[in-house]
């Protein structure tokens, strides 16, 4: 059966412990493993723009011994009437794996559904399962895994919030998540992870005190207030979630030895201040460093159904 990558349920503790060991070697190889899927083809569907998972996909699937080929909407006959369903299957005829960002978690599952190659969520506005690999990746290389660490996230409980809550229940640490009123985290991922944390430790907080969520956090993490598709917001969520910023004060309260985590692009001023985005604290460049392996690894599982280079 074919494997994709549509949310962390796809692959799983295991997935994801798999993926991140297999990231650290392809990291001490500088992601240079041609063999591992040559001859390989990676599709590359945005919908939304992208700086990050775009660039780390073409250079992880280059690593890889991959060709890959990026399509912007206006390119595909998808935005002239042609269905998901007939894109999905013609496509598998010359492709190893397709990854896709856009709106509707629907989509990448109809998607899926009609392909018989890999197909990678690499952003809905539900989930963002790609970012918490690499997310998880920094977390372990601080603190060497994951027990009795605890997670701040302020912000936004959206696709971001989302993949690291079904990280935090398969990985089994503590997530206290803090947003405004009315945006919160959908309540079916949270049970679902509070019954996978019953399994393997830690804990989802869910609450609206930002102080009490970051008061000796290991890692305090923040988004945009505004995502992809919500521009017209802006100014309304500039003033909702005016206490949701994430500055030196707010990190004095989180543990001594406490990290900065961002998915980036950061709106700086907005919801982290510069200081704290360029702090010491700060490891958002290595957050975005692990994109890279992170899925490099992802590609290789999912094509060769194998979690070892050989
Ligand atoms: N974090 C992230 O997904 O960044 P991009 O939107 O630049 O891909
Ligand atoms: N929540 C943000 C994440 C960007 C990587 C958005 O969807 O725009």
């Amino acid at each position: 059966m074919t494997r994709h990558f549509l949310t962390l349920d796809s692959v799983g503790r295991e997935g994801i412990l798999a993926n991140l060991t297999l990231a650290g070697q392809l990291k001490s190889m500088k992601g240079m493993a041609r063999q591992a899927v040559e001859g390989g083809r990676l599709g590359l569907i945005f919908d939304k723009p992208s700086t990050r998972t775009r660039v780390s996909f073409e250079a992880a699937a280059w690593g890889l011994g991959m060709l890959p080929i990026a399509l912007r909407p206006d390119e595909l006959q998808i935005g002239r009437g042609e269905t998901i369903a007939d894109t999905a299957r013609v496509l598998s005829r010359y492709l190893s794996a397709v990854a896709i960002r856009t709106f509707e978690q629907a989509k990448v599952e109809e998607l899926a559904r009609y392909a018989t190659i890999p197909i990678v969520n690499a952003l809905t506005d539900e989930h963002h399962p790609c970012q918490a690999l690499a997310d998880v990746m920094t977390i372990a290389e601080e603190f060497g895994g994951f027990d009795d660490v605890r997670v701040a996230f302020i912000g936004d409980g959206n696709n971001v919030c989302h993949s690291l809550i079904q990280a935090a229940g398969y990985l089994g640490f503590t997530l206290a998540v803090s947003t405004p009123q009315s945006y919160e985290p959908d309540p079916e991922i949270v049970a679902a992870a509070r019954a996978n944390c019953a399994i393997n430790g830690g804990a989802i907080e869910i609450g609206h005190d930002v102080r009490a969520a970051v008061r000796g956090a290991d890692a305090v993490y923040t988004d945009v207030w505004a995502s992809m598709g919500q521009e017209k917001e802006r100014e309304e969520r500039a003033l909702i979630f005016a206490g949701y910023r994430v500055d030196v004060d707010l990190m004095k309260l989180a543990a001594p030895r406490a990290i900065f985590l961002h998915c980036l692009p950061a709106h700086r001023g907005d919801e982290v201040t510069d200081e704290v985005m360029d702090g010491p604290q700060s490891r958002v460049w290595d957050e975005a460093e692990n994109r890279w392996y992170t899925e490099q690894a992802l590609l290789y599982q999912l094509i060769t159904g194998r979690d070892t280079l050989t």
